[in-house]
């Protein structure tokens, strides 16, 4: 079931016509699907009904507090990379034991903050970070668990921008210098190695490549059991894709039947940190036509919306499927959609077929829901959208459109 769907040509967001949505709120806007949220979380957690497990869901791809607190209502925990998330996530009343710490740059501060949260476990990418943790923990008079991050050497087959798992990354350690990790955390007085973490890349559409990195992380797992380590949690991070245009990903009960089939009898509670699968597909941008230009090589539509708000397409050249709010029927033709912001990279959709357009028309990118408001900025001094979600047929605001005061507070509010 399609929660972004037309009724006679009109784009419904749940029981809510975008266009009430637009005359309430402005635009540029996200708007979020409240249904859809819980749908795919629901489909994932059940996919590994089979499996001691936990979800953590990975804040990066949309960090709203209300979205937060819907998942966490739903059961989730979550992944977060800094202090920022941490603070987010309590905020949300994620409950410490629910949540992760993943990324390579912990401050002393971060990690100050994460243990007296008590979270779960850190999940860590250098033994520089390992030792740091085990000082904080040891100045708190605590034991931190962890879990240290395995680069296994697997190419995930998606964008180089969000590869993770490779040789070259900064990501993780090589499995050698983690055995070394584990020997150190098992002789460090203030640490206590509890997991192995793995996470390979974002927006990975076949399963091989989790099941090649799965394979080495158990490979290295036994190793552990032989030094006599005995970890407790198995995280794989993050990374199934979804469907912008024409990718096909697998479902997420084929990722969970592939998993349990190698899971099923060890003693391992199973953590996956899915990001873009939850919110990817729940979330579209919807903006406004400004001017449209007709040049002598290309027709542009010149919109509200710019790669402030939703960067993908100029970072990654990714594709966002790109509709009318209102259809009008008229004849379709190539356009570049761009914004207003001074850079050429500044597009939402390059040679794009798209029914004709005209000045004051509102048009909606899809799958804007992942990467899209957590990735948005400033730039050129323009207020970030607004964000409202949908539940049935009520529409709230979660995030107020930032106004022009909001852009320069912090530079009025300064400490001397
Ligand atoms: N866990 C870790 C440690 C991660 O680094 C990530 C994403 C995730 C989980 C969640 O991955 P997901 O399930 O969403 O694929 N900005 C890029 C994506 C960057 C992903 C970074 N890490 C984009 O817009 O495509």
């Amino acid at each position: 079931m399609n929660h972004f769907e037309y009724r006679d040509g009109r784009l419904f967001a749940e029981e809510v016509p975008v266009a009430d949505i637009v005359r309430r709120w402005g635009t540029p806007t996200y708007v979020y699907s409240a249904a859809t949220f819980r749908r795919h979380f629901e489909a994932f957690d059940s996919a590994f009904a089979g499996l001691t497990h936990m979800v953590c869901y990975s804040v990066k791809a949309n960090s709203n507090i209300h979205i937060l607190k819907l998942l966490g209502d739903m059961g989730a925990g979550v992944d977060i990379v800094s202090g920022g998330e941490l603070y987010r996530a309590l905020q949300a009343g994620i409950p410490g034991e629910k949540i992760v710490f993943s990324g390579v740059a912990k401050t002393a501060e971060e990690i100050a903050a994460a243990l007296k949260a008590n979270i779960l476990m850190f999940n860590v990418e250098s033994l520089d970070e390992l030792r740091a943790i085990d000082a904080e923990a040891g100045r708190m008079g605590l034991k931190a668990r962890v879990s240290l991050r395995i680069n296994p050497d697997v190419d995930p087959k998606t964008h180089p921008y969000i590869s993770t798992g490779m040789k070259k990354n900064k990501f993780g350690l090589d499995m050698d210098t983690a055995l070394t990790g584990y020997a150190l955390a098992r002789d460090l007085p203030n640490v206590d190695p509890v997991g192995i973490d793995c996470h390979i890349g974002s927006q990975l559409t076949t399963l091989e490549p989790f099941l090649e990195a799965l394979d080495k992380v158990l490979g290295f797992y036994r190793k552990l059991l032989e030094m006599g380590i005995y970890v407790g949690y198995l995280d794989l991070g993050g990374g199934l894709g979804i469907t912008y245009n024409e990718e096909e990903p697998p479902h997420p009960s084929a990722f969970g039947a592939a998993l349990g089939e190698r899971l099923k009898d060890l003693p391992l509670t199973l953590i996956l940190e899915p990001g873009r699968v939850i919110c990817g597909n729940a979330g579209i941008l919807v903006f406004r036509t400004v001017y449209t230009k007709q040049t002598p090589v290309k027709k542009f539509v010149i919109v509200d919306a710019a790669m402030n708000d939703l960067v993908r397409p100029s970072l990654y050249g990714s594709y966002h499927r790109i509709e009318e709010v209102e259809k009008h029927n008229r004849p379709v033709e190539s356009v570049d959609v761009v914004g207003g912001i001074c850079e050429s990279t500044d597009f939402l959709a390059r040679d794009r077929e798209l029914p004709g357009v005209e000045p004051g028309e509102h048009l909606a990118a899809f799958s804007a829901g992942a990467y899209g408001m957590t990735m948005s900025s400033q730039y050129n001094t323009r207020r970030r959208a607004a964000e409202i979600l949908v539940d049935g047929a009520e529409a709230r605001c979660i995030r107020r459109r930032e106004t022009y005061a909001d852009l320069i507070a912090a530079e009025i509010d300064t400490e001397g």
